[in-house]
């Protein structure tokens, strides 16, 4: 019998249907996209490290009390995630400057925030995912007030439990994107945690460690996202190399 049956594809992962309708299989692809999908290139592992990644992370804020999508991994690129309407904004919470903030208020890279920062952007890359705020998220009906409040609640305390694990290993997380959505009247995280969305450093010689080394052309991007892994204590499937 057939379950699966491919509910939609993004720039990253495909999503099917499972036997369970409360149910998706998350098909971590190995494309990787920047410049909202402008630029696309297959990384050999990414899937697998990324599927890796993210149930990794995901448990560890499980256990910190922020519910999540995350069921179980199904195989080395997929996992078993609740089935969630997602919310269609990018929650981003900062704690160093870099990229697209640099630009837009001219600061320095780098520079600490204290406090981080949280910002939203709609997702649509047609648009370029344009920044914006609790007034037009409410006016548009992308989500209501009390939406608002606790991705904004739960965002930050991913940010405590994370900065924390991130430290210990000797790596600055230095910003990262959240994807929220609502589980039957629940609104909890959805999407992914990965060096995808998210900016690493190592804390002492600052070196990338994330896909702004695909953006910029630096090469040893999966590389770079397995030894994140490594530090972390992420266990990754040795794999041939192709
Ligand atoms: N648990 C979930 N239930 C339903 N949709 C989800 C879930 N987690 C993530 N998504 C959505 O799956 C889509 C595929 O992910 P991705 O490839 O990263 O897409 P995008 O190109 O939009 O970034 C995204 O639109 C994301 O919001
Ligand atoms: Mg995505």
């Amino acid at each position: 019998m057939i379950t699966e049956t491919l509910l939609y594809t993004g720039k990253a992962k495909s999503l099917y249907t499972t036997e369970n309708p409360d149910q998706l299989l998350c098909v971590f692809r190995n494309d990787t996209s920047a410049f909202d999908g402008e630029k696309i290139v297959q990384l050999a592992r990414k899937g697998m490290v990324n599927n890796y990644f993210n149930a990794f992370i995901m448990q560890k804020l499980a256990q910190a009390g922020i519910p999540n999508h995350f069921e179980k991994l199904k195989n080395d690129t997929s996992s078993i995630v609740k089935r969630l309407k997602m919310i269609p904004v990018e929650c981003v919470v900062r704690n160093f400057a870099a990229g697209s903030l640099c630009r837009r208020l001219g600061v320095e890279m780098g520079l600490e925030l204290k406090p981080p920062t949280f910002e939203f952007f709609l997702k649509n890359d047609a648009l370029h995912d344009p920044m914006i705020n609790d007034s037009l998220i409410i006016t548009f009906q992308w989500a209501t007030q009390k939406d608002i409040d606790q991705m904004k609640a739960y965002a930050l305390q991913v940010n405590t439990v994370l900065s924390e694990l991130f430290l210990k290993a000797g790596l600055l997380l230095v910003d990262y994107k959240l994807e929220f959505g609502h589980y039957h009247n629940s609104l909890i995280l959805g999407d992914e945690f990965s060096p995808d969305g998210c900016r690493i450093w190592d804390a002492k010689t600052k070196k990338v460690l994330d896909k702004d080394r695909f953006r910029k052309d630096m090469g040893d991007v999966v590389e770079a996202y397995e030894e994140v892994a490594q530090r972390l204590g992420i266990a990754l499937p040795v794999m041939p190399v192709a």
